[in-house]
């Protein structure tokens, strides 16, 4: 199917690891410029080097996110480098684990500034040239838990709510104008954040971190439909799709690549 990408430029927040860099590196196959994100300016660098060396365009732009500065610095470099933004998939994320009676306000209201206001600082930046040039892409990456919240990571699984609805209340005010919203929300996926987590819980009970042994236990214990967990990949064809204009008609939508873990009819 051809996505019809060409000439589209894409700004993937947090494409220096894990899902955010799989949707880079697709996105680039097919034919979009894209501009890599993160904190790390090497790792940003490298996966520039290797998208350009597979024949692809790419540049590389560096922000931490919870800061208006460095958002403003980062969507003028991305701006700049390829004469504009079409797509925003809003991918970074950090997604600490505490218990919620050891959550304190703070850790809520800084971890709502880094995953929520980011979305506010990049969409108000970023979307009044979409709608000028009558087209443009916003995608949440959202979660599972957006819809399912579970007790150790409550002011994570609210920031991820609030990305749904941001889509949902950005579709509505950016209706008519050719720039549609939507979240994917992923379930389970093996990338560096989540293994980073995993060999952490495994320290904490004494035990050597496995990744098979890992999913085996996780799969049991959550009664995952697809009985696996998946890959960056399984995400990045869903942001793929929604980037293309084939996906004009869809917005406000959140759609759940999660292997069937949210056991509801939407
Ligand atoms: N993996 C899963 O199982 C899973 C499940 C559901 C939802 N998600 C969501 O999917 C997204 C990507 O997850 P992942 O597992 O691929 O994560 P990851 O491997 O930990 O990578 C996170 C990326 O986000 C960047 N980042 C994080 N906080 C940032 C900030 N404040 N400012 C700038 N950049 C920041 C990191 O950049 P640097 O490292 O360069 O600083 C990195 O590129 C997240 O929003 C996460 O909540 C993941």
């Amino acid at each position: 199917m051809d996505l019809h990408l060409t000439g589209k430029c894409a700004l993937i927040t947090g494409s220096t690891s894990g899902i955010g860099k799989q949707t880079a590196k697709l996105l680039a196959a097919e034919g979009a410029s894209v501009i890599i994100h993160g904190r790390r300016k090497p790792e940003a660098d490298r996966i520039v080097q290797e998208i350009v060396s597979a024949g692809g365009r790419a540049f590389a732009a560096i922000g931490e996110l919870a800061s208006d500065d460095q958002v403003a610095e980062v969507v003028k470099t991305a701006t700049a480098a390829f004469g504009g933004i079409d797509i925003l998939v809003n991918n970074a994320g950090a997604f600490p684990m505490k218990p919620w009676l050891q959550t304190t306000a703070s850790d809520w209201t800084d971890l709502y500034n880094s995953n929520v206001g980011s979305v506010v600082r990049l969409v108000t930046l970023i979307a009044p040239a979409m709608v000028e040039r009558k087209w443009g892409r916003i995608i949440m990456i959202g979660s599972y838990l957006g819809s399912m919240p579970g007790s150790p990571a409550a002011n994570y699984a609210t920031t991820k709510t609030a990305m749904i609805a941001q889509a949902v209340s950005l579709a509505r005010e950016l209706g008519g104008t050719g720039v549609t919203a939507n979240t994917v929300s992923p379930g389970p996926i093996r990338t560096p954040g989540m293994e980073g987590l995993a060999k952490k819980m495994a320290a904490a009970q004494g035990q050597e971190y496995d990744f098979e042994a890992f999913e085996h236990a996780y799969v049991e214990r959550t009664r995952l439909p697809a009985g696996k967990i998946g890959a960056p990949a399984d995400i990045a064809n869903a942001v793929a799709f929604l980037s293309s204009p084939l996906a004009d008609f869809i917005t406000g939508a959140n759609l759940r690549v999660d292997g069937g873990m949210v056991p509801t009819i939407n």
